[in-house]
């Protein structure tokens, strides 16, 4: 059986996860995920990195001895993944006395082949980095992370001789081109490889200074240095030397991690494992930051953004969705609430909910909510199944490199393929004119593109690709479905299988109101200034004229969906709107809204109509309705149901 064992950066406990630790735990989940439906056996290792200056600092300041403070922030980054849907399979810290005695080990191992000696050093040393700059690499004799003066230090330590591999590491990155992926950060290796300016490496600090770390075993007065402890974790949660997970999961060993921690992840982490005897990982996969307002987002800049809050008001699919989808694998992405709110809106509620919603709703309809049998497909069908076969092999190819963002657009030209589909087969006229092989080819061909899709989006979203499988009657467990077999195969939906009359797995979100200072706070202003109720919406006195029950009743109010909406030639005011309103064909109505709404935030949205009241021309164009709004000062606000319900579905 083919493996894959993939890691994260074990985080350091000196402060709370944000969301770029959220994304890559998240990333390494939805890597999890995927290989184990392309039928790998997978080991996913996360965890924290609890020693060195800046946790004893950070425990200090939080009046705690540094165990007590490791104890209680590494439990915040263990209880916080589960919240996030991640399953990793082992979690590590690099207090636990076994990985410390491993790391003594492996120490002793390298100072017995003669890799490690003594010797003096001075250098510019970043506490945040908890490493020794070149003068080189400050910017302005900054740390170029964290923006600081580095503070020179000069000292006897104990050093690695990383130098005598520089020329070996060179010949294994040029050999294995993906090595170190994407391309960017492996070129940016080679050129610092090339430069020859590779060091011996500073691997011990001298306990006078600081004692929070493991001691090394050929001389008491040092601790190892964190990073050459903290890169050990990926080998000593497998139980090396000999641990049985050793030889299974190290020949497949994938680390993720962006590209603050590229060095030692690409030039300190490869020459240990050499000087090990070991062979090096398979991949070390890079991705970029996630930047607030162009700045990094990091807990020393303070600028972070707490996940759960997120994950909360958009759902834990539509979360992970947009980190996956926003960022493309080694490039910066700036984070803002409108981008994700906006995404949220534009290829789940609309694209993807909209597919399901419309298409469970037309099964109910013309089906009675049985999946039907296809007859013979045409030149259309062929077409589709081409380009959900196309569609389903791209995803599994991107995301196989860990090109989430890529891969998803793939899978989406299949989602937004389907909803044309259905817009150019109108499956409502094929149902008025009676055509029911027709319809019933149609309708399976968009029911069993559906499913692909979903079990595609399994490793990214599993609880609502979950959701989907189940309201397409999909019976098996998405954990259990063979991929690569989902892409070439067809026929998957048993013809007579349930499905759910309704989808609404995401319901629209308001778009956050944009804290800029241009308008000013209307409450307080009313609060100091009691005045008149604007002339477009009058205080309610009370009833004008009473009506019966029986009156009420002959009005048909609906729920619907808006499916399109456009301008309507020479009239300014006069949107043309087309409706789901679940007669099985899209009505049209002709609203006077387009002053306040522009016909892209329209679609997807619900509605209500009034359904019976009889069609007339507006502007030459016909109306079969009338959509209820509330007019208010400077805008007019839709009504619409709290929830997403059936198109159709009766006011009452
Ligand atoms: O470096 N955008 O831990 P760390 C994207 N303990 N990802 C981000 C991010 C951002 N703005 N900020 C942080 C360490 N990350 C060491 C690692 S490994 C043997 C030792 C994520 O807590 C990203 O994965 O500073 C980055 O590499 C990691 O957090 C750094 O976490
Ligand atoms: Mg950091």
């Amino acid at each position: 059986m083919e493996r894959f064992y993939i890691t994260t950066p074990i985080y350091y406990v000196n402060a709370r996860p944000h969301l770029g630790h959220a994304h890559t735990t998240i990333l390494a989940d939805a890597m999890t995920r995927f290989n184990r439906l392309m039928g790998r056996e997978v080991h996913f290792l996360t965890g924290t990195d609890e020693h060195g200056d800046k946790i004893v600092k950070a425990a200090e300041a939080a009046g705690k001895s540094p165990q007590e403070y490791c104890d209680e922030i590494s439990a915040i980054f263990k209880d916080l993944w589960p919240k996030l849907g991640i399953e990793n399979t082992q979690f590590i810290r690099t207090t636990d006395p076994e990985h410390k005695r491993l790391v003594q080990m492996a120490l002793q191992q390298v100072y017995d082949s003669g890799d490690i000696y003594f010797g003096e050093y001075g250098g510019h040393y970043c506490f945040g980095c908890e490493r020794f700059y070149t003068e080189k690499e400050l910017v302005d004799g900054l740390c170029p992370d964290h923006k600081t003066k580095p503070e020179y230090i000069a000292e006897k330590n104990y050093f690695f001789r990383m130098a005598k591999y520089q020329q070996w590491l060179l010949d294994h990155i040029k050999a294995n081109p993906d090595f170190i992926r994407p391309e960017q950060y492996r070129s940016e290796v080679v050129s610092l490889l090339e430069s020859g300016a590779l060091e011996d490496l500073c691997i011990s600090r001298p306990k006078s200074r600081l004692d929070w770390g493991v001691e090394l075993p050929f001389d008491k007065d040092y601790v190892a240095y964190v990073w050459f402890d903290a890169l050990l974790n990926y080998l000593t949660a497998l139980g090396w030397p000999d641990g049985e997970m050793m030889q299974r999961f190290w020949p497949a060993a994938n680390h993720l991690i962006a590209k603050d921690i590229l060095k030692p992840h690409a030039v300190f982490w490869p020459t240990m494992l050499k000087a090990m005897g070991l062979e090096p990982f398979q991949h070390l996969n890079v991705h970029g930051y996630w930047l607030i307002k162009d700045t990094k987002m990091s807990k020393s800049l303070g600028n972070v953004v707490e996940p759960l809050s997120l994950a909360g008001k958009y759902g834990l699919s539509g979360f992970r969705y947009f980190l996956l989808r926003e960022m493309s694998l080694g490039h910066d992405s700036s984070f803002s609430e409108e981008a994700l709110c906006g995404r949220f809106n534009s290829d789940l509620a609309n694209d993807l909910g909209n597919l399901f919603s419309r298409t469970l709703a037309m099964t109910h309809k013309y089906f009675g909510g049985q999946i039907p049998q296809a007859g013979q497909g045409g030149p259309d069908e062929e077409e589709l199944m081409m380009l959900a076969k196309d569609a389903c092999l791209n995803y599994q190819r991107l995301f196989e490199r860990f090109q989430t963002a890529k891969a998803l657009d793939s899978l989406w030209e299949l989602v937004r393929g389907l909803n044309k589909y259905i817009d150019t087969q109108a499956p409502w006229s094929l149902f008025k004119e009676q055509n029911g092989s027709r319809l019933a080819t149609v309708m399976y061909c968009v029911l069993e593109c559906m499913r692909k899709v979903a079990v595609h989006l399994w490793p990214v979203m599993p609880e609502a690709a979950s959701a989907m499988l189940a309201q397409l009657g999909v019976a098996e467990d998405p954990a259990s479905i063979n991929l690569p077999a989902e892409a070439e195969g067809w026929g998957n939906l048993s013809a007579g299988t349930e499905v759910a009359k309704a989808s609404n797995i995401f319901p629209r979100v308001e778009p956050p109101v944009a804290d800029t200072p241009a308008e000013p706070a209307p409450k307080a202003k009313q609060a100091d200034k009691p005045k008149a109720a604007p002339a477009a919406a009058p205080a309610p006195q009370g009833p004008k004229d009473p009506i019966d029950f029986e009156d009420f009743q002959k009005i048909e109010l609906r729920v619907a969906t808006v499916l399109e909406a456009s301008p309507v030639p020479k009239a300014d005011k006069l949107l043309l709107v087309k409706l789901d309103a679940g007669d099985g064909e899209p009505r049209q109505v002709v609203a006077g809204i387009a002053e306040f709404w522009k016909p892209e935030d329209l679609v997807g949205r619900q509605v209500v109509v009034v359904a019976n009241l009889k069609p007339r021309k507006l502007r030459g164009v016909e109306s079969q309705g009338m959509i209820l709004a509330v007019k208010r000062e400077g805008g007019l606000e839709l009504l619409a149901p709290s929830a997403q319900v059936t198109p159709g579905s009766a006011v009452s």
